[in-house]
């Protein structure tokens, strides 16, 4: 989960049903195989970061506290980690809330993998909510 793919009925769905959602690869994994530039390079979120003198990371992680999320994010920077550990101080404002709710979404992976002749989910279709 991220900004970029932020999958709002999957998390309504949890937090209606008492579910703590985890967001994996908050940031977008960019230099991974599974992973997309979307997140880092994204417009909306680099003039939020401007704006308020935080890093786009920075942004990320906020947004997905306060989405009641738990982020695990991965940096094997001394200060990147401790940047990624300084949002609990300040707030995204309503105005970038909305901003974040309105960027264009992109699907992080298929995982077309899971999709078997035999198995559950013999789609892509079948296997996803439908929301992207
Ligand atoms: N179990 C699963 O299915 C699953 C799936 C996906 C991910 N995960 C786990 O979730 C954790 C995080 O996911 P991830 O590594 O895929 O993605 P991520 O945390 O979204 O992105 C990591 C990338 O962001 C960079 N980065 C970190 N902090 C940054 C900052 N402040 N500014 C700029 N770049 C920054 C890192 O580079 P540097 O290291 O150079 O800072 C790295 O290239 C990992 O431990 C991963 O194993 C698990």
């Amino acid at each position: 989960m991220s900004p970029v793919w932020q999958q709002k009925k999957l998390i309504d769905f949890c937090k209606a049903n008492g579910i703590v959602v985890t967001a994996f690869s908050p940031l977008g994994a960019k230099v991974t195989s599974w992973g997309t530039n979307h997140v880092m390079e994204n417009e909306v979120l680099m003039e939020i970061a401007k704006a308020r003198g935080k890093t786009v990371a920075q942004v990320c992680l906020r947004w997905i506290y306060e989405q009641g999320v738990t982020p695990v994010m991965k940096s094997y920077n001394k200060e990147r980690l401790k940047e990624n550990l300084q949002i609990f101080d300040w707030e995204l404002s309503e105005d970038d809330s909305k901003k974040i709710s309105e960027i264009k979404q992109h699907r992080m992976m298929l995982k077309e993998e899971l999709i078997s002749a035999r198995g559950p989910y013999k789609s892509i279709e079948e296997l996803w909510d439908g929301e992207l």
